[in-house]
This record gives structure tokens, sequence and C-alpha cells, in this order.
């Protein structure tokens, strides 16, 4: 079974930059193969590891869901479930040590959830062929409270650099125990830090009990690939973002 990280926070605290930041890590240090999942209809987590999508998931449900309307002949005499796995195993998007599968944003009322039942059910099927796992969720908390997330190793809390997003942190944070998901070490990682805030924000989180697992400074490079549209994936090693967070990854103990 996979190793899965998942990362969740606020919208726009740097949740898609670190989750491929995360399989870089894994590249590099393990080696082994991962499969990166983009479970955020509105996301573009192939843009951060450079890489095209061909198929989603979302598209892959509606053509099915014509194929069934239309009554046409399913290849082979295929159950529609064993045409919809075939489908999904050639929708992933390969690449150099890793997959990609990208949820993307089904049309029409009612689809949404289901093609968020879909990618969870996948995930765990997948999760059979891959030692490492990682997701992209979307904003917010949402996702946790109607458990698309599946069994998760490592939930990575990004927030940024302010009091209201500590707070966000706190409540997802609340919300894994009175949920009790399966979610078996989650910490807090503060984004796009500038330098001063430090202080301040470490004394608002131990004032509300919560320990803050690290911080990864505001990165010019970061700033600068995404104005270029450049992947996350090729950011230079000594970006001053990419050490500190591989720090804060190091002392994680990952499998
Ligand atoms: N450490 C950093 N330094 C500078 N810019 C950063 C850093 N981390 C993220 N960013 C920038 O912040 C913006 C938001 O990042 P990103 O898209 O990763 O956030 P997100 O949480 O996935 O957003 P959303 O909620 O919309 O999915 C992007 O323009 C990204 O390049
Ligand atoms: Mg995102």
């Amino acid at each position: 079974m996979a190793y899965t990280i998942a990362v969740a926070g606020k919208g726009g605290t740097g949740k898609t930059t670190i989750t491929a930041l995360v399989l870089r890590y894994l590249l590099k240090t393990k080696n082994k193969s991962v499969l990166a999942v983009d479970a955020d209809p509105n996301s573009c987590l192939n843009e951060a590891l450079g890489v095209n999508v061909h198929a989603t998931i979302g598209t892959l449900r509606e053509d099915s869901l014509q194929t069934i309307r239309s009554g046409s002949e399913r290849p082979g005499g295929m159950s529609m479930e064993q045409l919809f796995d075939y489908q999904v195993h050639q929708s992933l998007i390969e690449s150099k040590g890793f997959d990609l599968m990208v949820m993307g944003r089904p049309e029409g009322p009612g689809c949404y959830c289901a093609a968020n039942n879909i990618i969870r059910k996948y995930t765990d099927k997948l999760s059979a062929e891959y030692p490492y796992v990682v997701i992209d969720n979307e904003a917010g908390m949402e996702h946790l409270s109607r458990r698309t997330t599946h069994t998760v190793n490592l939930l990575l809390i990004i927030s940024d650099p302010a009091v209201r997003g500590i707070e966000t942190a706190n409540r997802i944070e609340r919300l894994i125990d009175e949920l009790q998901l399966e979610i078996e070490k989650h910490v807090i990682i503060v984004n796009k830090v500038t330098g001063d805030e430090v202080n301040i924000l470490q004394q608002t989180a131990k004032r509300s009990g919560l320990q803050i697992k690290g911080f990864v400074p505001h990165d010019n490079f970061i700033f600068e690939f995404d104005l270029h549209r450049k992947p996350v994936l090729s950011l230079p090693d000594d970006s001053k973002a990419v050490r500190a967070f591989y720090s804060i990854l190091d002392s994680l103990d990952i499998p």
C-alpha cells in the first residue's frame, strides 16, 4: 500500500505549489514511482508539474454516461465498470518517475460529487500500484467533511502567514479529530513568509495550542516561475523555498 501524503488548506496558500514540491522531493530522495492526484476540480497541478492533461475523470464520466445513454457497443463485451477501469488507466498522464490522475471539472449538477467519489475510489485502487501517492486537494474543509480524502499517512495543512490563516489551519485540525478521519499524522506549514511575522504567528499558534511544523519563505523564484508559467518541478535546487521545505520534509520521517 502506498504511503499517502495529502495537502489541504485555505485558497491560494500554496497547496498546489507544495504538492509539486512534495513530488519533487519524493522523486529525488526515494527514487520510487509516485502517483500524483489532482483532486481539485479547478486546479492546475499539471502545470506545476509541467505535463499536459489529455483526459480527466470528469470527462471520462461524461463519456461513459454518453455510452450508456446511447446504448453503444462496449469493446469486447466489457462491463461498464471494466470499461471505466480501463479508461481510468488510459487517462493517467505518464511522466518521468510519476503518473498524474486529474479529477477535472465535470459538467452538470450532481456530477461533482460523483467525480469526487470516483477519484477517491481510484486513489484507493491505484495506491496498491505505487509506493507513494500525493494528493492536491481543493481549498477549504469540504473535502474533509465529505471524507473524500482517503486514508492519509501525512496531511500537510498549508497556511498563509496571517493570523486568520492559522485559525483556518486550527479549524482543519479540529475537524480531523471531530470526524475521526483516518489521518495518521497532520502538520501545519506556513508558506510565503517574509520574515517579521514568524514570531507573532508562533505566539498566536501557541495561544491556540497549535504547533507550526515549519515556515517556507516567500520566494521570488516561485513568483517568477508562476509568472512565466514554468513548472515548479524545474525550480532551482537552491531556491530558498525549496531548501526550507525540504528540511521540513526531512524532519517528518517519511518512510
Ligand atoms: N513560497 C512561495 N513564494 C512565492 N510565491 C508562492 C509561494 N508559494 C506559492 N506561491 C504563489 O502563490 C500563488 C498560489 O499558489 P498555489 O496555486 O500553489 O496555491 P493553492 O493553495 O493551490 O491555490 P488554490 O486554492 O487556488 O488551489 C501562486 O501564484 C504561487 O506561485
Ligand atoms: Mg491549488
